[in-house]
């Protein structure tokens, strides 16, 4: 049919994207996608892991929600709807917990899913980083990668007997964007997630014609729910309240990136990128024109890392491309340049 005289032609997708185009192409999970499943989340105390549990819970799931904190996991699962099992864990603890974890997570979900057991384990505990590699302490270096990689690694190890068991399954890695784009200011942390990727990626391969599908979901800056206390992040000296925000421009909420969580887990995408532009497009850069890529981290790096470092936020990119490394937004006290 011919466009009307004088007709816009429809926005491109690409400009108002906050997700990967092939993910978005793909569309949400059905309504009810997960029901008489068992999808277990770590880190489901607070911000992404909460919001994740949420939408599971939402889309039909028994949730089994864990983290170290008991009272701050029982106040979500008291938000939801549907059922859900409380099972504190600190992912960063020893073999034999992490067994006996795995072990009552897949006899909650046999209870409670009609028999069989977790059929989704989502890694989400973890925290990010804000120091230059120059500033990192050593300890705050191996703390960051095993809670963003070794943990869920030896967890997912761990539950794969279950998984097996309960196919088809899908284990769902969250990521970052760190891991698609080289992250000045987050050296350490964009190598963890890289680690957590290549491991999924390489699961995936070796499993999924099994019935065990590894999922990397990739999220970019997302807004802190309102209200919340600042997250913690690896600053470099250990973990320290995360910068606050510079605005909601840029940001996907954390809703926003759980509902794009649940498809990537429901279309079993190897990788999804969760995030609008310009780290989309950093991301479509890294991947499609390094050159590119490289000359503008080569512009932003020093000023971003720097920033990270002293407590200023990293995403203020028109303050960072101009070579003032952040100097406009806001430092962890609230004060500013
Ligand atoms: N926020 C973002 O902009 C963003 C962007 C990209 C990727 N991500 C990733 O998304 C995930 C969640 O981040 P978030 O921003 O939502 O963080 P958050 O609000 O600080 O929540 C972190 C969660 O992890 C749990 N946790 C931390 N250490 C743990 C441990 N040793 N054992 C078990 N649970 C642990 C915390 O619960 P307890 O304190 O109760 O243990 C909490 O539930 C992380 O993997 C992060 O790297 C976040």
């Amino acid at each position: 049919m011919e466009p009307r005289a004088g007709a816009q032609p429809p926005p491109c997708p690409y400009f108002s994207a906050d997700a990967d185009l092939s993910l978005l192409a793909r569309g949400p999970a059905p309504p009810a996608a997960f029901a008489g499943r068992t999808v277990w989340v770590t880190g489901a105390s607070a911000g992404l892991g909460a919001a994740v549990a949420r939408a599971f819970s939402a889309a039909g799931a028994h949730v089994v929600l864990s983290s170290r904190s008991r009272p701050r996991l029982e106040a979500v699962a008291a938000s939801l709807t549907g059922p859900t099992t409380v099972l504190p864990l600190d992912v960063t603890a020893g073999g034999p917990a992490l067994a006996e974890a795995a072990a009552a997570a897949a006899a909650a979900g046999a209870a409670a899913g009609g028999g069989r057991g977790v059929s989704v384990l989502v890694h989400c505990a973890g925290a990010s980083q804000a120091a230059a590699a120059i500033d990192a302490s050593p300890a705050t270096l191996t703390s960051l990668l095993d809670v963003n990689a070794g943990a869920p690694m030896r967890l997912t190890a761990v539950a794969l007997p279950f998984l097996c068991a309960a196919a088809p399954a899908v284990v769902v890695g969250v990521a970052s964007m760190a891991a698609v784009v080289p992250s000045p200011g987050q050296a350490g942390y964009s190598a963890a997630k890289s680690a957590l990727t290549m491991f999924l990626r390489s699961l995936d391969a070796e499993m999924r014609a099994g019935g065990v599908a590894a999922v990397v979901a990739c999220p970019g800056p997302l807004t802190a729910p309102a209200g919340a206390p600042p997250r913690l992040v690896y600053g470099p000296q250990g973990l320290t309240p995360a910068p606050p925000e510079s605005g909601s421009k840029g940001r996907v909420s954390l809703d926003r990136a759980a509902e794009l969580v649940v498809a990537a887990t429901h279309h079993r995408a190897r990788v999804a990128w969760i995030a609008k532009h310009p780290v989309l497009f950093l991301a479509y850069a890294t991947q499609y024109a390094p050159w590119l890529a490289a000359a503008v981290l080569a512009r932003v790096g020093p000023g971003r890392a720097a920033a990270l470092s002293a407590g200023r936020g990293g995403y203020d990119t028109g303050a960072l491309l101009a070579g003032r490394g952040g100097a406009e937004e806001a430092t962890r006290d609230g004060k500013r340049d």
